[in-house]
């Protein structure tokens, strides 16, 4: 268990924080790492102290064939002068030679694999080498990636491929320092079948089509200049097609998918104003998306300048583009500013749920956002009474939480919001916002912890009102169970009017009296998890056929549905159930069905399973992992 540690010495820690530089400075210094307690990584192999990577050089071919990646790394090596050897992180990884910069051998070790998300170590004597070159063939289940056959895809001919890095899976496919902490520049070709595009998390360097290879094949180049943590590292390989939205955005996707996907995206370039004016210039170059797949497991990706979508928030009412603020918004909060270790990673996504809700206030006014804010209240309570009364935690996690785990991590987005937005309305907008711009300024392109932010906020906002520090709680937001009394719960006049439609179906109106037309993806969702959870199939039948719930075109209103469906045993839903599990991989859409079959004593577990053999290989490895978990396999 995690000990909670008193403010003062946590300060103390802070204080003997010491960045590490280059000795001698190269042409652009490398990026800090933090050596405080706190801030060590117990998901990485890598002890940075002694040598790190700053930057990796990827040339891999890509194999629909074998499902492989093979080819070499090539890391830039910054060493201690006493350091023998540098730790790197695999996962079933295939390696064939690891040499210097020249080609020379050096030896090193592999070591046990400690577990399934964890992999190995891979030990490199360095005998003074600046760089070391790995020769090597990923798993064809290597963690981060998922192949997808044509049929998974929009357009049903070519097969696709794409990486998903965070927390700790790109060491499945880049042998490296696999930590948040240790930022590395990198750049990459990739050679793939001549059919197929490749898009990754950087700048172009081969033009949108790529190079035609003598053998047929394209290679495609890219280069990422700003340090970024390596869970960052991201690429697609698929028959995508660009779509210009703004002078730096713009959409990529199957063909099927593009006009559909620049209609919902449409306000981009608004958004990346809107944040840039709120807390300082955007400091990537472009923001393209990559709208993927029904497969992908995660509603929204931060990748640097090509965040990955699912296409599940293509609802054709542009309803669902806070996913979009959302991982716009990591562009500071997480990319800029990044957490140290995944224990603290409210401090990405808690930061950017509240960047995310202002961003969207900033475009569509107050009662959006706060339709936004009210929704994630709800949830944020329901996980809260979901934890039970043996687990409330705070807000920095036990070591052993890592973030990405279904059902964990929950609190990182809501109560990590909600203590900002506290924080705003103590301070003021005005003051507050001024504090935020600073501290992503002063802290870019750096790791952080829950200590060094609460340190920063005490030195640079809070110093000049040390009366407020007990009014804000500061410890108890960050370290204690529970939400502090001083939560700021904002309300949506919206929703509440669909509480009055709530009350009076409960009372046993009719599903005719609801008027649903216009309805945003929320107010469905404030809807139909409104609804007492115990129904007459009567009233299911009603509910059903009344507003089009098992075959809506809405993926988080077919999940909410079902959930019902599931609390109250309702078959007819499922047979369109059973569709849904088997094309949707989004965890959110998912995990709460399966979650709730299993709560379905008799009949509920055999079910599960039934509908889990059957979707199983239609999963990213992830999300297959987590139901896994989930069923108690
Ligand atoms: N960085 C996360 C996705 C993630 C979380 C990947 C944990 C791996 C482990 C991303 O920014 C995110 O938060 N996505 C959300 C959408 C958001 C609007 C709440 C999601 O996937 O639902
Ligand atoms: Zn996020």
């Amino acid at each position: 268990m995690r000990k909670l540690l008193a403010p003062a010495l946590l300060g103390a820690l802070l204080a003997s924080t010491v960045p590490v530089q280059a000795a001698t400075a190269p042409a652009s210094a490398p990026a800090p790492i933090l050596t405080s307690p706190e801030a060590k990584d117990v998901w990485t192999h890598a002890e940075p102290e002694q040598a790190r990577v700053t930057h990796v050089a990827l040339d891999l071919d890509v194999d629909f064939k074998s499902h492989t990646l093979a080819g070499t790394a090539t890391l830039d090596v910054l060493a201690a002068p006493e350091a023998t050897t540098i730790v790197l992180d695999v996962k079933d990884l295939a390696i064939a030679r690891v040499t210097d910069g020249q080609g020379k051998t050096l030896a090193y070790t592999l070591g046990a694999k400690d577990n399934d998300d964890l992999g190995s170590a891979l030990t490199v004597r360095l005998e003074g080498a600046k760089q070391v070159r790995i020769t090597y063939r990923t798993s064809p289940q290597a963690s981060a990636l998922q192949w997808l056959p044509p049929e998974m895809t929009f357009g049903k001919t070519k097969p696709y491929l794409y990486s998903q890095g965070q927390a700790i899976h790109n060491r499945s496919w880049i042998p490296t320092q696999d930590s948040p902490g240790i930022r590395q520049t990198w750049e990459a070709t990739l050679r793939v079948p001549g059919d197929l595009v490749a898009v990754m998390s950087a700048e172009k360097l081969s033009g949108a089509t790529g190079e035609k290879l003598p053998d047929g094949r394209r290679a495609f180049r890219f280069r990422m200049d700003k340090p970024v943590p390596p869970y960052l590292i991201a690429f697609a390989v698929g028959d995508l097609k660009f779509k210009a939205l703004g002078p730096r955005s713009g959409v990529w996707t199957e063909a099927p998918m593009l006009d559909k996907a620049a209609h919902e995206f449409a306000d981009v370039e608004k958004m990346i104003d809107a944040a840039s004016a709120l807390y300082g210039p955007y400091r990537w170059g472009r923001y393209d998306m990559l709208l993927l797949p029904p497969a992908f497991p995660y509603g929204g990706m931060e990748n640097p300048m090509l965040t990955f979508l699912t296409p599940t928030i293509v609802t054709g009412d542009r309803s669902n583009t806070d996913v979009v603020a959302h991982e716009l918004a990591h562009s500071w909060s997480g990319n800029l500013v990044t957490n140290a270790t995944w224990s603290d990673s409210w401090l990405n996504e808690g930061f950017t749920t509240y960047f995310e809700n202002r961003i969207m206030e900033a475009l569509y006014g107050k009662e959006r956002a706060a339709m936004y804010a009210d929704l994630d209240w709800d949830t944020m309570m329901r996980d809260i009474e979901g934890m039970g009364d043996a687990m409330k935690p705070g807000m920095t996690a036990a070591p052993s939480r890592l973030h990405g785990n279904p059902g964990e991590g929950e609190l990182d987005y809501t109560k990590g919001s909600n203590f900002l937005r506290m924080l705003e309305t103590k301070f003021g907008r005005q003051a507050w916002d001024a504090y935020l711009a600073s501290y992503f300024d002063r802290h870019a392109f750096q790791p952080q912890t829950t200590a060094g932010f609460l340190k920063d906020l005490r030195e640079h906002l809070l110093k000049g009102k040390p009366e407020l520090e007990l009014d804000l709680q500061l410890d108890r937001w960050a370290y204690a169970a529970g939400i502090p009394d001083n939560a700021v719960h904002v309300k949506s006049a919206t929703l509440a009017r669909v509480d009055e439609r709530l009350t009076a179906f409960k009372a046993g109106g009719p599903v005719g009296a609801i008027d649903t037309k216009g309805w945003s993806t929320q107010q469905w969702l404030r809807f139909l998890n409104g609804l007492p959870r115990e129904e007459t199939p009567a009233r299911l039948a009603e509910l059903d056929k009344g507003l089009n719930l098992s075959n809506s075109e809405n993926a988080y209103v077919q999940s909410a549905w079902f959930e019902l469906a599931i609390a109250n045993h309702y078959e007819p839903a499922f047979p369109a159930l059973a569709d849904y599990v088997g094309r949707i991989g989004r965890g959110l859409l998912v995990y709460p069905l399966y979650k709730g079959l299993m709560q379905q004593a008799d009949w509920g577990p055999a079910k599960a399973r039934e509908l889990f053999a059957a979707a199983k290989d239609t999963y990213h490895p992830e999300t297959a992992t987590g139901i896994a978990r989930i069923l108690g396999e």
